[in-house]
């Protein structure tokens, strides 16, 4: 596969889902799976990464009142994105890394465009810009009802970040258009029930990548 006309040797793994999906816990299990065939797993996260993209995560997620409006909040997070592709996530596959990345450009179609009611094609268009090969290997889903996620995510110690304070009609129409991004491509986003026991998560967890992974090449 190529990378903007570079070679990608590594694997590349995205976690998305609504707020409270679980997905820190999917990522430790994915780093351990993917390790028994990558020499290296790189985990990292969006926005974050890069110094920049932890200074607008710090923006986004601490200064709850400082207004952002829905473009604005586009464009920083396609900004953090460039740059994390940039620094990390691009020279990681190309030195054959597994990168295991904790939302990506699912979550901007999602929260942006459906969340905030941007046009779907121009964020699209943007991210196609941006990332011309972006596309992941495998991006896991994880679906929970938007109740769900919420008491999950009320029963952590963290206040509530700019978008779990939202109303629970934001976050249906997230989940909407995750389901409807999975469902137009089924082969790259494979959806995981994160209501169920988190065992059985795991374990549905290890099947899909299991059949996402390359076949190991066969010894000399
Ligand atoms: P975070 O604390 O990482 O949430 P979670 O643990 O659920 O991933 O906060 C990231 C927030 O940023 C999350 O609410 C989703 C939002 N987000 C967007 O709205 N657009 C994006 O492109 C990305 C990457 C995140």
């Amino acid at each position: 596969m190529t990378l903007g006309g570079r070679v990608r040797r590594g694997f590349f793994l995205t976690l998305e889902g609504i707020d409270g999906a679980g997905k820190s816990t999917l990522a430790k299990t994915a780093a351990e799976l993917l390790r028994t065939r990558y020499p290296d797993v790189r985990c990292t996260r969006e926005p974050g990464g890069t110094p920049l993209g932890e200074a607008l995560r710090r923006l986004f997620l601490e200064e709850r009142g400082l207004p952002i409006g829905a473009r604005a909040e586009c464009l920083l997070f396609s900004a953090a994105r460039a740059q994390h592709l940039e620094d990390v996530i691009e020279p990681a596959l190309e030195a054959g890394t597994a990168v295991i990345c904790d939302r990506y450009v699912d979550s901007t179609l999602a929260y942006q465009g459906a969340g905030r009611g941007l046009s779907r094609e121009r964020v699209e268009a943007l991210q196609n810009w941006l990332a011309p090969s972006w596309r992941p290997d495998l991006s896991v889903l994880l679906d929970l009802p938007v109740e769900e996620g919420r008491r999950r995510g009320q029963a952590r110690a963290t206040p509530p970040n700019r978008f779990e304070d939202e109303q629970r009609t934001f976050h249906e129409a997230v989940r909407k258009c995750y389901l409807e991004l999975a469902a137009a491509e089924p082969e790259r986003i494979r959806v995981l029930d994160a209501s169920r026991p988190l065992p059985e998560v795991l374990e549905a967890l290890r099947v899909v990548l299991e059949a996402a992974m390359p076949e190991a090449e066969a010894g000399p």
